[in-house]
């Protein structure tokens, strides 16, 4: 038996750090924030332990807080006032997350990127104009071309408000296209797009839907999200949106999709976010108030595999804890 070669050499204290491959560093992390008009106090978000709504007013102090960690980046979610069949208080401007956002950047140094969708705005839950006929055919119930305008108008919104980028979520064909038009027409081509490019149709997003308030009254997401079956759609996804200017490119949920955080990674050149979605907190939150594992080092570790599978950025309600543990 040969062995001269002994990896355990290098894992010694003193030389393991020096031949780590990844680092977790609070500058990678962006952590979600939820804004909501329809209270004027906090409010736990019971499936999403350590999470809470804040009202507008408070949107500064929680960013604030953020800030504290080192996390320098922030995902702003808006909970609006009233909802309607088209989401039109996506992009008012005096909508929850626009004035929430000019809020934070007269106040603070974060750097803003808000969630473009229109699920929490319509009063259907769906990511866009729907079908005439979508509450009978459940699973064909968004109309793709008629939802680019909207989306691009309350990008728009948002970078007038002072967001620093935008972030498209709801897998419309031909999305950043769109919204990549609308912000240059509008005198915002230096605002970039983080865009969610892979993103799958996934039992992980349930916490999200509480706590924003964005679960579709009928149907699914089926058509729209991707396939969990699916790894080479996700590059054609991906490849799509280079070709119409992202600027980031966005694998999400993340832990059940490392192979395509890794694909991305190998095949472009942009940079690549993981986000590390409601599911995967909650799941490692509930094991831990078990006593079944340690809440601390399995979420290091989750985000750690996520940057050693390529990710650049990390969206993820961990932030601000394992920032302060680094
Ligand atoms: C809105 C949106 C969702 C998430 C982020 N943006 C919900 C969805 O698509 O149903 C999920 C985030 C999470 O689960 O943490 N389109």
């Amino acid at each position: 038996m040969d062995l001269t070669d002994r990896p355990r050499r290098l894992r010694r204290d003193g030389i393991r750090p020096l031949v780590s491959e990844t680092r977790l560093d609070a500058r990678d992390l962006v952590a979600p924030i939820f804004v909501d008009a329809t209270t004027d106090e906090r409010v736990p978000i019971e499936s999403m332990p350590g999470q809470e709504r804040v009202p507008v007013e408070q949107a500064v102090e929680r960013v604030e807080d953020v800030l504290a960690t080192g996390v320098e980046a922030v995902m702003v979610f808006g909970i609006p006032e009233s909802k309607d069949e088209r989401g039109t208080r996506a992009w008012a401007e005096d909508g929850v997350v626009q004035r929430a956002v000019r809020d934070i950047t007269a106040e603070t140094d974060a750097y803003v990127i808000t969630d473009v969708c229109l699920c929490e705005y319509t009063s259907h839950g769906h990511c866009g104009v729907l079908e005439p006929d979508a509450a009978e055919r459940p699973t064909l119930t968004v109309r793709n071309d008629e939802t680019l305008d909207l989306l691009a108008e309350t990008a728009v919104s948002h970078a007038e408000a002072g967001a620093d980028m935008v972030a498209p979520s709801s897998m419309t064909d031909g999305m950043v296209g769109a919204i990549r038009e609308g912000l240059d027409r509008a005198g915002y081509s230096s605002v970039p797009i983080l865009s969610y490019a892979a993103k799958y149709e996934s039992a992980f997003y349930g916490p999200f839907r509480d706590a924003a308030d964005g679960a579709p009254a009928f149907g699914d997401r089926r058509h729209y999200q991707m396939d969990p079956a699916n790894g080479r759609e996700a590059l054609r996804e991906v490849r799509l949106d280079v070709e119409q200017g992202a600027d980031v490119l966005m694998v999400k949920p993340a832990l059940a999709y490392l192979d395509v955080v890794s694909a991305v990674r190998r095949e472009f050149d942009r940079p690549v976010a993981a986000y590390n979605v409601s599911g995967e907190y909650a799941m490692l939150h509930a094991a831990a108030e078990n006593g079944w594992l340690d809440l601390e080092e399995a979420a290091q570790e989750s985000l750690l595999s996520m940057k050693r599978a390529g990710a650049d950025l990390i969206v993820t309600y961990f932030a601000e804890d394992v920032a302060e543990h680094l």
